[in-house]
């Protein structure tokens, strides 16, 4: 697909977007067919492409923390992102999800989206999660109540005017707890959970907005040896119906879910390819794996 054409669908994305602002519709029913397209988070993926980077820079008081960083993922991708500290990982995270601008660069989701146009609340709506090194779990909310309010961040106008679960969120809930290894602390606080049991409901309230793309930053650290195991299973369950990209500094939790990985250094892609191959790497084995 050429630049122009990507411009093009990403143009008609926003376009859409602006049809449904009240009092500016022209025709309700189309333009609220195109609205539920972006809401629901149709993501044009026919390229083989969920995220797509290109030439990606930023600077921070002229230090260049991301420099012409170009990166894809395909639909269903697990990738494991690794490289040392301040190799820009982070940032990587902060730009796709609308936190930090680039100064260069496009960053699309799917052929159409353009994410470089969009606010971090409007990225996280279409379908991108983001997952931050602490938990943020409500300490004081029960692990259900933590999920269900995880659905209520949904602005959409449907969820907005619900007020409690309908059935099909109940069972997504149910699975969910399943997937997270929570069924059986439901009823519990989440203050009084493990470190890795509040990872896995903070991923679950993620889950529950089923994000197209999951990003997750260091998900293992701090967690015991069976909790990483654990974690491992279950990132191993969410690909294929989810792409997610698992930034980690433990090789040995990423030698049990990799398959492709990406090694940054320097704010660029250094090397790409199964773990053993880029551990290989004399680059990598120079800048990263034999400090
Ligand atoms: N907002 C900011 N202002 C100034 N410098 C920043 C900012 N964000 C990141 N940096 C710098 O950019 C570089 C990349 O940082 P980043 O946090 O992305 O690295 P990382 O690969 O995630 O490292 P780690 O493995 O330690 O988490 C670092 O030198 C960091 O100090
Ligand atoms: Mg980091």
């Amino acid at each position: 697909m050429t630049p122009d054409l990507m411009e093009e669908g990403a143009r008609r994305v926003a376009a859409a977007k602006q049809a449904v602002v009240p009092g500016k519709t022209e025709s309700g029913g189309r333009a609220a067919g195109f609205a539920h397209l972006l809401v629901e988070g149709q993501v044009d993926v026919s390229h083989g492409r969920i995220l797509y980077l290109e030439d990606v820079s930023v600077s921070f008081d002229g230090f260049k923390a991301i420099n012409r960083l170009s990166l894809d993922i395909a639909p269903g991708e697990l990738r494991c992102i690794i490289g040392p500290n301040g190799a820009g990982k982070t940032t990587m995270m902060d730009i796709i999800t609308g936190k930090t601008r680039p100064d260069a660069g496009t960053v699309f989701f799917g052929s159409t989206i353009d994410l470089l146009r969009y606010k971090e609340a409007d990225i996280a709506q279409m379908g991108i999660g983001r997952k931050f090194q602490k938990p943020t779990v409500f300490e004081m909310l029960t692990v259900f109540e933590n999920l269900e309010l995880a659905l209520k961040t949904d602005k959409s106008v449907h969820a907005s005017m619900r007020f409690r679960l309908d059935s099909a969120d109940a069972d997504r809930l149910a699975e969910i707890l399943q997937t997270i290894h929570l069924a059986d602390s439901v009823d519990r606080l989440a203050g009084e959970l493990s470190h890795g049991q509040k990872q896995w409901l903070e991923i679950g309230m993620l889950l529950m907005q089923d994000p197209k793309l999951l990003l997750l930053d260091e998900p293992v650290a701090g967690m015991t040896d069976e909790e990483t195991a654990r974690t491992g299973e279950l990132f191993l369950s969410l690909k294929g119906k989810h792409s997610l990209m698992v930034v980690e500094h433990d090789m040995s939790f990423i030698r049990t879910i990799s398959e492709k990985v990406t090694v940054l250094h320097e704010g660029s892609v250094l090397a790409e390819g199964t773990l053993d191959q880029v551990q290989g790497d004399e680059r990598v084995i120079e800048v990263y794996l034999g400090r």
